[in-house]
């Protein structure tokens, strides 16, 4: 029997207060060859400069040089040749980062924790071995799989674990060299969980990756097939794992879920525009790992930890940031940078690749927190040179217990209007753990991925975050690049003018006025009620959201509510330096019934495949005529939405503000005449006149 393997994520085990549980029985398990693993345990080694810092890409030039130079099959090889460039590039990034550290990112930390667990078990590595097939109890089974590719047994993909140069994993029967693959992975370094054994159990809890294109990016990696003798009914024993997920807290079920694990869910549709602040518990939810748990009684005594670009250190306890320095509220949106990205892939007709948000990634509410740049002087940092851009600290970077870490540029986190927050509360209460309790910085302003939470790290550096977020993911690219050089682009920071519809109501037949050549007549007319929300980025007010009921054909202004105007003597809801919330809209009208020309989309939104336009909501569906209604949004520098987002197409859909176009539909037969045409014509429901 093989020693229970225990590894490490780098998570201090009081992070973890309870132990996560294993997932369901394993299909297959053949004692000998399976294994458990899990994602708690120990407190981060420290890692000398020389490790790095920041949140990835830690593997050296050397291991780099090895990796392209080394053994290698054809199919390898090929793959090799078109990451090369980018992984060099990154290492000697990396290696050029001289600032001393005393202390490990949390991304770091994760990395060379998998490396301390897995160099307890694990042999030196040999390289890649091919072997023959060799006799065992299934290798008479015919083996019909592509001979040219070599087998190996499980014992030497076990070789090929987290610390070792050539990290290997294995994919139903298949085995990949996943090297090139780790310093771009998306999710960061906790891919190397799987290294040396199967990425099924895993995949099985981070179902994201259940996706033809990440099927796509591992084909690359193929290097062989493991040994028959090492396979039962075809596969090989599987990896035990604890599932990381297992302590999330209970959401509410009106979330529109995107994925379970890790939790992704959309703030639903009426909880867009009905109010001003969202509720904390229908505030969307973006975690890229799981949600690390505090102790309540515990909290305020979490630490942050602030690191100066000389290294200097200075620690923080939640209760010394709410007693010595003064609170300071906002009210702010977050947006993910994947806001609407599902209509991205359907007004392009081409496929993008993350979460197919719809328009509820976003919510508004107000933060109560220390600003940034209080707590960065009281550390020692001389905010003035900042302010005058003197300053040899350029960006400020965040980490957060589960590994997720991004930055900003210093000259936001110090603008005495910026309003930066290291927040504690959250429309009034503790931060809900989904949003990051105990602490999270809100970055106003700026994409909601810089706003980083269950914060414990702030580190002053002249370079960006190294994380996946910050040098890759939250960048665009033309519409006609679809191989991409991530250094050539910048980290989305501040956010560009968005609006959206989020809420549509049909009200029955009426009489509208129409003037044409013979003068003045009344025609049949449907009332529709249209709603939602406007933002821009950089704390750029809306000042005007346009609507078309005809496709574009014409034009009118919506109602912008004047939520940020106190009521009855009462201060303004809208708190902060910049307009850092979105404007709620209406748009009331009568559509008139020559106006619905359209045939209706088919099938639900996730059925239109290539059009411009989002399907009609469930409740105008039916055998009905639809016309297209439009909104677009200016913000207070002129800036407004593109018409379409065939022209803005970027490989990662971040970005998607075109134009909100959404079908609306009535039952046309239903209308009665111009002469009776009236309010009495009224609807048997309130969506469907
Ligand atoms: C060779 C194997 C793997 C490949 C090719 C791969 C590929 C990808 C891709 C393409 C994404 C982006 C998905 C999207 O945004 O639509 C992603 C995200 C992610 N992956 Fe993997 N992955 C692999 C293994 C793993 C493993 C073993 C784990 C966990 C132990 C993991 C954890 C994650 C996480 C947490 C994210 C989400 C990151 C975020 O939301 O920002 N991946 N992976």
């Amino acid at each position: 029997m093989k020693p229970r393997l225990q590894h490490v994520l780098g998570l201090p085990r009081r992070l973890l207060a309870q132990p996560p549980t294993l997932p369901g029985p394993l299909s297959r398990r053949a004692p000998e060859l399976s294994r458990c693993r899990a994602f708690n345990t120990s407190v981060p080694r420290r890692v000398s400069p020389a490790e790095g810092r920041g949140g990835g890409n830690q593997r050296t030039a050397a291991a780099t040089a090895k990796r392209v130079s080394g053994p290698a099959s054809p199919r390898r090889a090929v793959a090799a040749a078109g990451l090369a460039g980018l992984v060099s590039a990154l290492a000697l990034l990396h290696l050029s980062s001289t600032s001393p550290t005393s202390f490990d990112s949390p991304a770091s930390a994760v990395a060379s924790a998998f490396s301390a667990a897995a160099a307890a078990h694990s042999d030196p590595d040999p390289g890649p071995v091919f072997t023959k097939s060799p006799s065992g109890p299934s290798s008479t089974a015919a083996d019909n799989r592509d001979p040219d590719l070599p087998r190996f047994r499980i014992s030497e993909v076990r070789k090929h674990g987290a610390d070792s140069d050539n990290p290997w994993v294995i994919h139903e029967d298949k085995v990949y060299d996943i090297t090139d693959w780790v310093p771009a992975h998306p999710g960061g370094q906790v891919i190397l969980r799987a290294a040396g054994g199967s990425i099924d159990p895993y995949w099985n809890i981070f179902s994201i990756h259940k996706n033809q294109y990440v099927y796509d990016i591992l084909a690359q990696y193929l290097i062989g097939y493991i040994d028959q003798a090492d396979l039962i009914d075809g596969l090989p024993a599987q990896d035990e794992i604890e599932d990381p997920f297992a302590d999330d807290p209970q959401r509410d079920p009106s979330l529109i879920t995107k994925t379970a694990k890790p939790r992704n869910a959309e703030t639903p549709g009426e909880a867009l525009s009905s109010q001003f602040l969202t509720p904390n518990e229908l505030f969307y939810v973006r975690n890229h790992m799981w949600v690390p748990t505090i102790d309540e009684p515990a909290a305020d005594k979490y630490v942050l930890t602030v690191e100066l670009v000389d290294g200097t250190t200075k620690q923080y306890t939640l209760q010394d940031l709410k007693s010595r320095f003064p609170s300071h509220t906002i009210t702010a949106v977050l947006q993910c940078s994947g806001n609407r990205r599902k209509h991205m892939t359907q007004g392009s007709g081409r496929s993008t690749n993350g979460l197919q948000w719809t328009a509820g990634a976003i919510s508004n509410a107000t933060w109560e927190g220390v600003l940034l740049s209080d707590v960065l002087a009281d550390a020692g940092f001389e905010v003035s040179e900042a302010l005058s851009g003197e300053s040899e600290a350029k960006h400020v970077h965040f980490a957060g217990l589960e590994a997720y870490a991004a930055s900003i540029p210093i000259k936001k986190a110090v603008d005495p209007q910026g309003d930066v927050l290291l927040a504690y509360s959250m429309n009034g209460q503790p931060l809900p753990r989904d949003h990051g309790y105990p602490l999270r910085s809100i970055v106003p302003g700026h994409v909601a991925a810089r706003s980083v939470k269950w914060l414990n790290q702030i580190t002053l550096s002249d370079e960006e975050s190294t994380s996946q977020w910050q040098r890759k993911d939250y960048k665009c690219f033309g519409p006609n690049e679809t191989k991409v050089d991530w250094d050539a682009a910048p980290a989305i920071q501040e956010l560009p003018v968005q609006s959206a519809i989020t809420e549509v109501k049909t009200g029955g037949w009426t009489k509208a006025a129409r003037n044409d050549a013979q003068g003045q007549a009344d025609e049949t007319a449907q009332k529709v009620t249209l709603g939602g929300y406007a933002y821009s980025g950089g704390g750029r007010s809306i000042i005007r959201v346009d609507v078309s009921i005809d496709s574009g054909k014409s034009w009118s202004q919506a109602y912008l509510l004047p939520d940020c105007i106190g009521k009855d003597g009462s201060p303004s809801p809208c708190q902060g330096h910049g307009a850092w919330s979105w404007k709620r809209w209406r748009f009331d009208t009568a559509v008139p019934l020559g106006t619905f020309q359209e045939p209706e989309k088919v099938g639900s939104s996730e059925q239109v495949g290539s059009g411009e336009v989002e399907s009609p909501p469930a409740a105008t569906r039916g055998n009905k005529k639809c016309t297209t209604v439009m909104v677009k949004a200016t913000d207070d520098t002129y800036n407004t939405q593109p018409e379409s987002h065939a022209a803005t197409w970027n490989l990662r859909g971040n970005l998607a503000t075109a134009w909100h176009r959404i079908q609306v539909c009535v039952d046309c037969s239903s209308a009665p005449a111009p002469s009776s045409a009236s309010d009495q014509g009224a609807p048997k429901n309130k969506n469907d006149g």
